[in-house]
Formats: structure tokens, sequence, C-alpha cells
């Protein structure tokens, strides 16, 4: 098999650690983002050292998927260091949970920067590359609130269906060079994000999932596997929801 650079943006958080995992199993070289702040570079070395231990080799950089010249410097670095990305998985993103009555102004902008503008700062950097070379994957990270809408999440859900069109638009941009962009939805998913949730919210949350449980971080590295696969050059402009029936569409 081709072995292909990937880069996983949020590649240490909750999700993020799976995607990797699963891509460096598909043999892939790996490289994983994370926001830098003290506390996500000991997080995230942490993570690399836990992944090392199963013979999983990543590489970290930090970067803020919100500010465009960090994307754009972080491509050139890794394409010069490493070679051209071939993969890319838009995964970070932010809550900043309030009903729109108590929803400041920096919250709704916050997540706009890292959950929408990231879209465009990060594909803008690869996607004439990708085209060139006749070959890319591009999974945009979504959600199951950017589908059905979210009590509390005006910002998210605006950001997460946002991703839809972006989606849909580079699709058709990308179908005739060999590149495909497509989205993941996750539902509600095991993870440090979600158990912010306040405990009784998420457990009514819950009850509303047909499958009766939380899902896991694996079980969206699978969809997003499938999509970056070599075999998967006709799956393009789609969304994939994996949210245990939450909603269906
Ligand atoms: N529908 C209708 N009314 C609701 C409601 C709902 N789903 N949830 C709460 N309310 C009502 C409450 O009953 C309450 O009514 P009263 O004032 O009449 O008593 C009022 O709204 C205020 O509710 P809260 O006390 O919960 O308000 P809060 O300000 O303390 O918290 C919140 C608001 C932060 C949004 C909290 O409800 C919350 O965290 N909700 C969950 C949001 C959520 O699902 N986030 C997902 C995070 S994970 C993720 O995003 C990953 C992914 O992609 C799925």
């Amino acid at each position: 098999m081709t072995q292909r650079i990937a880069v996983v943006t949020g590649g240490t958080g909750g999700l993020g650690v799976a995607m990797c995992e699963a891509m460096c199993q598909q043999g892939h070289k790996v490289i994983a983002t994370y926001y830098p702040t003290d506390e996500t570079e000991k997080q995230a070395k942490e993570q690399q050292a836990e992944l090392q231990k199963m013979g999983t080799e990543i590489l970290l950089f930090p970067l803020d998927v919100a500010d465009f010249d960090s994307c754009k410097s972080f491509v050139a670095t890794v394409e010069a260091e490493i070679g051209p990305i071939d993969i890319l998985v838009n995964n970070a993103g932010i809550t900043r949970d309030a009903p729109l009555k108590r929803m400041e102004h920096q919250q709704w902008q916050d997540v706009i920067d890292t959950n929408l503008s990231s879209m465009f700062n990060m594909s803008k950097q690869v996607f004439d590359g990708m085209c060139n070379r006749g070959w890319g994957r591009i999974v945009n990270i979504s959600s199951l609130n950017g589908e059905k809408g979210q009590f509390g999440q005006a910002n998210y859900a605006a950001t997460k269906a946002g991703i839809y069109g972006f989606t849909r638009s580079i699709a058709q941009e990308g179908a005739r060079k060999g590149v495909t962009v497509n989205a993941v939805s996750p539902g509600y998913i095991d993870t440090p994000m979600v158990r912010q949730v306040p405990e009784n919210v998420l457990e009514s949350i819950v009850q509303g999932i047909p499958v009766g449980r939380l899902g896991r971080p694996e079980e969206i590295a699978r969809a997003v596997a499938f999509l970056t696969a070599e075999e998967a050059g006709f799956i393009t402009g789609t969304n994939l929801s994996v949210n245990g029936g939450q909603y269906m569409s």
C-alpha cells in the first residue's frame, strides 16, 4: 500500500487520538496538532507516549487552527520537513455552550473561528497541492448537532451545519482531481467534551439514543479511516452520521 502523510487537527483530543491510531494502523505517517498551552502540551506528550507503548508513532505540532497565518506556516513546515500532506482531517473543535439569551459575543466568535474558519484556514493550504498531485482526502468533523440543532449550542450547531456547505462546495472543486472531501458527524461520544455536559442533561440525552449508550472514539475513527482509504475515491461530498441512531435524516 502507499504510505500517505496525514494531518489530524486536534489530534491529541478525545476523538483525535483514536483517529491518529486508526490511520497509523493503515500504515500512514500521522501528524497530530494540538492547541498550544502548557497543559495541552503535557497532555499531548502523554498521549504520544501512550500510543508509542502500543507501537504507534505520531508526530506532534502545536497549532491554533483559528489563525490563518499559523496554519500557513505549519503546512509549509510539514511539507518542507516531512513531505506533502495527502490526508487532512479537520477535527479540532470547541464548545462554548449557553442559551442564546446568555450567549456572549465572544462565545459566538471563538466557536466560529475554531470550528468553521479553521476549515478554510487548513484546507486552503493543502487543497491545491492535493489537486496538482491528483490525490487527496479531506474529512471535516461536523456533529449530530449541526444536523438537528441543540438547546444551548446556537454557535456550535451553526458552525457544524456550515461545515456541510463548505464540504459539498470543495468536494465539487476537487472531484475531477482525485481529491475527495467528506464530513463525518459524530453523535454523543464518550470524550472529555461530552463529559462536560451536566450529568442530568447528559442522562436525558443518552435516554434518547436508540443504541442506548454513548459512542466510542474508535467508532468515529472507523468512519474517518473508511473515508480516507485508497478505495474511497468515489465517495465525495457526503456526510457520514455516526450517532447511535439519535438522528436519522
Ligand atoms: N429543551 C428545552 N428547554 C430546555 C432544554 C432543552 N433541551 N434544556 C434546558 N432547558 C430549559 C430548562 O428546563 C430551564 O428552564 P427554566 O428556566 O424554565 O427552568 C432553562 O432551559 C435553563 O436550563 P439550564 O438550567 O440547563 O440552563 P443553564 O444556563 O444552566 O445551562 C446549557 C444551559 C449550558 C446549554 C446546558 O443546558 C447544557 O449544557 N446543555 C447541553 C448542551 C449540549 O448538549 N452540549 C453538547 C456538548 S458535546 C458536543 O457538542 C459534541 C457533539 O458534537 C455532540
